[in-house]
């Protein structure tokens, strides 16, 4: 296996040019399909949109149905052990296609190739699949593909250290109106449960010249929306050196023209300034809405967490950006079950969700990621106490999130329209400035446009109305 304790040179995707033109050789002459399977966050997703952008350079087209494939890549997270357990088992359903068809390359990718053991029992597994590679050379896939062209053994190439950014790779982003762009990689925060900062390195920003740039392009392009996107986007541009922080880039986003929206996720409460909650409220294009995960409504388990606050600084907080920013709407992550929390952990969780009223809340089981400080805590909470606390808090927030929701009821709210809805296809759907989703009726095709909805119906997780 190749793992490789060193300093990446930056290289760019040109440096990868010669792989690029001798795969488009073969794809030339062989039509050849890929399919990406992304697991995971959105900066994964997002990921997905560069690996299939590099992929279409080098002549590979997309398909849908991953049995029509020739490359199927997955792109794998490892934040919570079900996420894994899901790759273990389409991974292994592959086996007899791959019997079937030998010239099918397998790929697997992402964070949880970053953990080194993982990797060593996917190759002995699976010595089916034909290559591995993790997040941080995620730029160097035109040649690990070229090697899995050329190799029977399976090609593994994982990075131990992050590099510097790679700007240069060619994106495809999904069509539509809204479009995601990463302003920074890697996580500093070490919260104790969390495999994210062994897996995508430390936090380094994109230069802001770089990201207006492709912001002002994708205005160019037709994208009405924008997501900034990183683990921890409160701390954006404290490497860079150049005292230009996040409410700065905020700042210099609302004044480019053809944008409506501006999104970013996700937020640090340790790390969410004054300044920045004036650059909100100030911008005209920053939804309201913020993601300000909470994890833990208790302060003993906050610290054993490593997060940094104290409830009580967390809802001064969140009352803070409610008086700057009334319409907005707060939603956060829960776990339960962290080693160590007691039932009265638990009633100090119950009892924030009720004061801080979220408009809706991630909620999760805490799993035990090897190499982090908590994995190694012993006093692991059982299974059906975690269940029993996560069925509480859901049935709680359930019921916040139907009455937050019901006091749009015959209001008249402002949408994004992305299509048509997903579950009802004689529906549009589309989302409010607060994030809400929206499913209605219109009389003609509004996709891309910003409608405005008569709520008639509020449910729990959606809004449902008709154009007026
Ligand atoms: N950087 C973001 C998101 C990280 S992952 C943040 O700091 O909020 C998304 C969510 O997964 C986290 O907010 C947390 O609620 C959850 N999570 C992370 N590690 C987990 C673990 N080991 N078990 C259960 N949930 C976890
Ligand atoms: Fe994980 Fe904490 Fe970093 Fe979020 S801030 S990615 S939860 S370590
Ligand atoms: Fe998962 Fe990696 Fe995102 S572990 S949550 S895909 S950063």
């Amino acid at each position: 296996m190749n793992r490789q304790n060193i300093d990446i040179p930056q290289t760019s995707i040109e440096d990868q040019r010669r792989y690029i033109a001798e795969i488009n050789e073969i794809t030339s002459k062989k039509d050849l399909k890929y399919h990406i399977i992304t697991y995971g966050c959105q900066m994964n997703v997002h990921d997905s949109e560069k690996l299939a952008g590099m992929l279409n350079t080098m002549g590979y087209t997309e398909t849908l149905e991953q049995n029509k494939a020739d490359l199927i890549l997955f792109n794998t997270c490892c934040v919570r052990e079900n996420a894994e357990l899901k790759v273990y088992g389409n991974v292994g359903s592959l086996y007899t296609s791959k019997q079937q068809n030998p010239n099918m390359i397998i790929g697997i990718c992402g964070c949880m190739m970053q953990q080194e053991d993982i990797s060593h029992y996917i190759v002995k597994k699976f010595p089916f699949v034909d290559l591995i590679f993790g997040t941080h050379n995620l730029h160097h896939f035109p040649r690990l593909l070229w090697g899995a062209l050329h190799s029977s053994h399976t090609v593994v190439e994982i990075l131990d250290k992050e590099g510097l950014i790679v700007e240069d790779i060619p994106l495809t982003r999904n069509l539509g109106v809204s479009a995601w762009t990463t302003i920074m990689y890697g996580c500093n925060n070490f919260c104790s449960y969390c495999i994210v900062p062994y897996v995508r390195g430390r936090e380094r920003s994109r230069q802001p010249i770089d990201i207006i740039s492709e912001i002002k392009q994708l205005s160019e392009d037709g994208y009405k929306e924008i997501t900034l996107l990183g683990q921890n986007v409160n701390s954006y541009g404290k490497d860079l050196g150049k005292h230009y922080y996040f409410s700065d880039l905020l700042r210099e986003i609302d004044d480019i023209d053809g944008i409506e929206r501006v999104r970013f996720m996700t937020s640090h409460p340790k790390d969410l300034s004054k300044d920045l909650i004036m650059a909100m409220a100030e911008s005209e294009k920053v939804c309201e809405h913020l993601h300000l995960p909470i994890q833990s409504g208790s302060n003993n388990v906050l610290k054993t967490m490593n997060r940094g606050y104290t409830r009580e600084e967390y809802m001064d907080l969140v009352n803070l950006i409610r008086e700057k920013i009334p319409q907005i709407a707060v939603t956060t992550d829960i776990i339960v079950g962290f080693p160590g929390e007691t039932d009265i952990d638990f009633a100090h969780t119950l009892d924030v969700v009720n004061k801080m009223e979220f408009d809706s809340a991630y909620t999760f089981m805490y799993s035990q990621r090897t190499g982090t400080p908590a994995a190694k805590m012993d006093n692991q909470i059982d299974n059906k106490t975690m269940k029993a606390r996560l069925q509480a808090l859901m049935e709680l927030q359930n019921k916040i999130s139907r009455n937050i929701n019901s006091r749009a009821h015959n209001q008249i709210v402002e949408v994004l329209v992305e299509g048509l809805s997903k579950n009802r296809n004689d529906m549009f759907s589309g989302r409010t400035r607060s994030n809400k989703l929206v499913n209605f009726a219109a009389p003609y095709d509004v996709t891309g446009k910003i409608v405005q909805i008569k709520v008639n119906k509020a449910k729990t997780w959606t809004l449902e109305g008709v154009m007026v």
